[in-house]
């Protein structure tokens, strides 16, 4: 049975605004994709396309093979859980739960074992008498989840689901989420967050927006390792974006000749150098740049070394150092070649 996702062409607008600009996209069945981008960007919106909750003003919503762009939102077999949890406070756990089944009329009799299940699936079930008033936040986005599992969806809606909780519970339920994707491995997943960590570790595939439009899609591998543009490389993960002019054989950065892979870019062309901080090496190699070190921070594992190279900032993340270096010393940086990514300047502004 097919319960991808898929947008086609789908646009959205708000008087003259339009928020939500011919996005077009597909979430396989059992594929969890994360919707990546900054505040603004649609992420919302898009989601609330697939729930139901917003008209487009332009293009079709499918789930599987039905265009659902007509039906209303308890029609579309979406289970849905957002930031705020959004738990009935006057309901217990187990009616919080059953809320989704009672209203789609699902019969009774079999209401209580669905629940049952749910909160087994979401280790919640020694709290099913307890009100949302009486649980932590880790446990309410729990209960949260189980309501959301409980009608059995073909397709779950995750609208940055832990950002209201600390690092290390966040971290756990990271974890919890992948463990419950591995058992229902037919449910499609869309997964809002602005947190590339949460994308990094969860998702299949990161589709990421910005100003209302999809500027990249692909495994987080190839984002991270083949970013197609800068504001791609500067979202999932660290990155050094150097301004070089292409040459027949290589860029020039600074003053000093650099072997690159070849990108798009016609030579003679301004282009962006994409270089992973943790990439960059100390001491000499190819690629290699003088600089000096203009700041530094310890941390813990690493320090980073913020280096001046003909007036740009070079941003390497090191290990090898047991002390930390003085400021203004100078220093030499290298880069393997198949480690940088030449980008073609200007692709992320149309
Ligand atoms: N009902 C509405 N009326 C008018 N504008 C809206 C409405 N809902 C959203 N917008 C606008 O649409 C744009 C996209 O909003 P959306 O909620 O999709 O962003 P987002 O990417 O989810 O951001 P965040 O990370 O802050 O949640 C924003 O500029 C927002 O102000
Ligand atoms: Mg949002």
């Amino acid at each position: 049975m097919s319960s991808g996702i898929r947008f086609d062409g789908v646009s959205v607008a708000y008087g003259d605004t339009t928020v939500l600009d011919a996005l077009t996209l597909t979430v396989e069945t059992g594929e969890v994709m994360a919707l990546l981008g900054p505040s603004g960007s649609g992420k919302t919106t898009a989601l609330r396309t697939v729930a139901g909750f917003v008209r487009p003003s332009a293009g079709r919503v499918y789930i599987g093979d039905r265009d659902v762009t007509d039906l209303p939102p308890y029609k579309r077999g979406i289970g849905m859980v957002v930031q705020q949890y959004a738990l009935f406070p006057h309901l217990r756990v187990d009616e919080n739960v059953a809320f989704g089944l009672r209203a789609r009329k699902h019969p009774k009799a079999e209401i209580p074992a669905r629940v049952a299940e749910a909160l087994e699936m979401t280790g919640m079930g020694a709290y099913a008498r307890r009100h949302p008033r009486e649980l932590s936040g880790g446990q309410q986005q729990r209960v949260a989840i189980a309501r959301a599992l409980a009608i059995r969806p073909d397709v779950l809606l995750l609208d940055e689901p832990l950002s209201a909780l600390d690092a290390q519970l966040r971290s756990g339920m990271l974890a919890e989420l992948a463990r419950l994707h591995r058992e229902l491995p037919d449910v499609s997943i869309l997964y809002v967050t602005h947190d590339q960590v949460e994308a990094l570790t969860l998702a299949d595939r990161i589709a990421v927006m910005d100003r209302a439009r999809l500027q990249d899609c692909g495994t987080p591998q190839e984002l991270y390792r083949r970013p197609r543009t800068e504001f791609t490389a500067s979202f999932v993960g660290n990155a050094n974006l150097l301004p070089v002019r292409v040459g027949a054989d290589g860029v020039d950065f600074a003053g000093t000749a650099l072997k690159v892979p070849a990108g798009d870019a016609a030579p003679g062309a301004a282009a962006t150098l994409c270089v992973r901080p943790h990439l960059v090496g100390l001491g000499d190699g190819p690629n290699a740049l003088r600089g000096r070190i203009a700041e530094v921070q310890w941390r813990g594992a690493t320090h980073r070394l913020y280096v001046d190279v003909g007036g740009h900032r070079v941003k390497a993340d090191v290990r090898e150092l047991r002390d930390t270096p003085p400021l203004g010393q100078e220093i030499t940086l290298h880069f393997a070649p198949e480690d940088a990514v030449l980008l073609a300047a200007g692709v992320n502004d149309g």
